[in-house]
């Protein structure tokens, strides 16, 4: 969301930010700069560094030290730092008054947003994801989009923003003659069952095989495309039959993972369909489009092929058929001018990347994306499997995604009722799904999405390192500190930070909603990750140097306070990657 719009306000909770918004207005009167940025960043050595005179001083041509001494003579610091001391060639290093933190602290305690901030003035911002093949099976490139698309939806709702989610399935193309003539030859009924099921691949491939092998199939479909693409009221039921049953398996995987997609969010490429002969027209009178080989392009500057030459976007075939590119651009005027898109967000698979670019460059070109209006394509790598090679199944098939999943649960099943044998059957049941979907879902949001990663069950459902299930372990252990405390009577009291242990604690909670929005602004929710693993273990440390239960009254209610707001942070954390943090594993 970088240029077109203003980012988000700062948290209010985060004493960096404090130091930050004290600090940047003392550096510009010392060295004239109106622009001086103070650099506030975390520290191995302190709370936080002050940075920024380094970078001033060579600007101005003055030293560093003496303009990181004129900051902390003029008093500013008061009230925000403890101490605070010049080092190195011109840093600043402050320690935070104990008082501001437990100030800030119970500040983000009254927050249901946690310090989350919120923007001040909203966008609206379509989030285009999971978007998986009508009668074509959902490969774990869909589950990546899914997974990362649904994560950008509550990332982007809790900051304030307007969401609208369209799954962009592909339901539309030449193929669909074929599909439905073969849905005509095995039965409504047949059909039906096997794709409810999710037998895509088998339906599509067999469809294949006699396409390829029967001239009078080929000949059938071929008049049936032409009779979907005329509006035969006959054929469109059919293709409705045949879309409905797709949806249904897509909406399974969907409860299977618990993400927010419903049927009304469904906006495949048919519903462009009606839109493009306008588009291609408002192309034509634009002037940019050109003949190229007989079919109709624009060149948008900047694109070349392996020679380097111009390379076109084609809008419409030599045959007269409109494409994906035109049904691309139909579907982003659609979203500007009739959902008021301010920002589109594509989370679309690294290979699409040249198309989608040309299709931005060309929306632009001819003014459908006026300023202020961004596209941005959140891509993402590939799922190996331990070969380092495209996941695949034993046989060598594509791996389903529903036997995918449900080997997950089955899999935490066994750990939780292994861990824990007095939870009743079926609360182990709901918890082994929230773990074995959490870990699923964690492993593919943890690194940072352009990068490939490999499907490792046991690393991803291992109760160690940066998984789902060491957070949501993190957050129940915490939950049950609660139930013992109930137990002993005793209740959390006010924050107060005294202890190494509690203050790194403390400045990693404070820290959760500058995480956020930057999670927000970068499209990146595995910097939430790391700093969700990051907080739990600060409450490890914590917990291994600050008793709490065996703690005297008044240090017992504190730590106790800094529990709470640990679990409520990390269950925040969790709910805006769409992982449950359940209550006891
Ligand atoms: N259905 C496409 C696929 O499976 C993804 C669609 C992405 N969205 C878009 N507006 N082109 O690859």
């Amino acid at each position: 969301m970088s240029t077109a719009h203003s980012p988000l306000p700062p948290s209010s909770v985060d004493p960096r930010v404090r130091l930050a918004t004290a600090v940047g207005p003392v550096l510009a009167s010392i060295t004239g700069r109106d622009d001086a940025d103070p650099v506030v960043r975390p520290s191995d050595h302190a709370d936080a560094q002050v940075n920024g005179a380094m970078a001033l001083a060579r600007e101005v041509g003055r030293q560093p030290r003496e303009i990181a001494e004129s900051v902390l003579s003029s008093g500013v610091l008061e009230g925000i730092c403890s101490t605070a001391e010049v080092a190195g060639p011109g840093f600043l290093n402050v320690t935070f008054d104990a008082s501001l933190l437990d100030g800030l602290l119970a500040a983000m305690a009254r927050d249901e947003a946690l310090g989350t901030p919120v923007a001040a003035s909203p966008l609206t911002v379509v989030v285009d994801y999971s978007a998986p093949n009508v009668a074509k099976e959902m490969h774990v490139g869909h589950l990546r989009s899914t997974v990362i698309g649904d994560a950008l939806v509550r990332l982007y709702t809790a900051v304030g923003h307007h969401v609208i989610r369209e799954n962009h399935i592909g339901d539309w193309g030449r193929p669909f003659g074929m599909l439905i003539e073969h849905l005509l030859d095995l039965g409504t009924d047949v059909a039906a069952a096997g794709l409810g099921q999710g037998d895509l691949d088998g339906f599509y491939k067999a469809a294949n095989v006699k396409f390829d092998q029967s001239p009078e199939f080929q000949e059938r479909s071929r008049e049936r495309v032409v009779l979907l693409q005329s509006g035969d009221p006959e054929t469109r039921e059919l293709w409705d039959r045949l879309v409905a049953m797709s949806t249904e398996y897509f909406n399974t995987v969907y409860s299977k993972l618990g993400v927010l997609l419903v049927d009304d969010d469904l906006a495949g490429e048919s519903l462009y369909q009606p839109l493009m002969p306008g588009t291609l027209s408002r192309l034509e009178a634009s002037g940019l489009m050109t003949e190229s080989d007989g079919a109709s392009v624009v060149f948008p500057p900047g694109f070349t092929n392996r020679d380097g030459d111009p390379l076109p976007l084609i809008v419409r075939a030599r045959t007269g058929g409109f494409n994906y590119a035109t049904s691309d651009l139909s579907c982003v005027i659609d979203r500007v001018e009739r959902l008021g898109a301010d920002l589109m967000l594509y989370v679309v698979g690294a290979p699409q990347q040249q198309h989608l670019e040309m299709v931005f460059a060309v929306a632009k070109m001819a003014g459908w994306m006026p300023d202020g209006v961004e596209a941005v394509h959140v891509a993402f790598g590939n799922v190996l499997g331990q070969d380092r090679k495209m996941l695949r199944s034993r046989s060598g098939e594509s791996v389903k995604l529903v036997d995918l999943l449900d080997e997950a649960v089955e899999r935490a099943l066994a750990a939780v009722s292994e861990k824990n044998p007095d939870l009743s059957p079926d609360e182990q049941g709901d918890v082994a799904r929230m773990i074995g979907i959490g870990a699923v879902k964690y492993a593919d949001l943890s690194t940072d999405r352009v990068r490939d990663y490999v499907f490792d069950w046991d690393r991803m459902l291992a109760f160690d390192g940066n998984t789902a299930p060491y957070l949501q372990y993190a957050h129940a252990r915490i939950r049950s500190i609660f139930r013992r405390a109930d137990e002993l009577g005793v209740a959390m009291t006010a924050h107060a930070v005294v202890e190494p242990a509690e203050r790194v604690l403390a400045l990693r909670l404070l820290s959760h909603g500058t995480v956020v929005a930057d999670a927000v602004s970068a499209n990146a929710p595995h910097r939430l990750c790391t700093h969700l693993f990051d907080l739990a273990q600060d409450f490890t440390a914590f917990y291994e140097q600050c008793p709490v239960l065996r703690s005297d009254d008044e240090v017992r209610g504190s730590r106790l306070a800094l529990c709470d707001l640990t679990a409520r942070t990390l269950a925040h954390g969790l709910g805006l990657l769409g992982i449950d943090a359940p209550e006891r594993m």
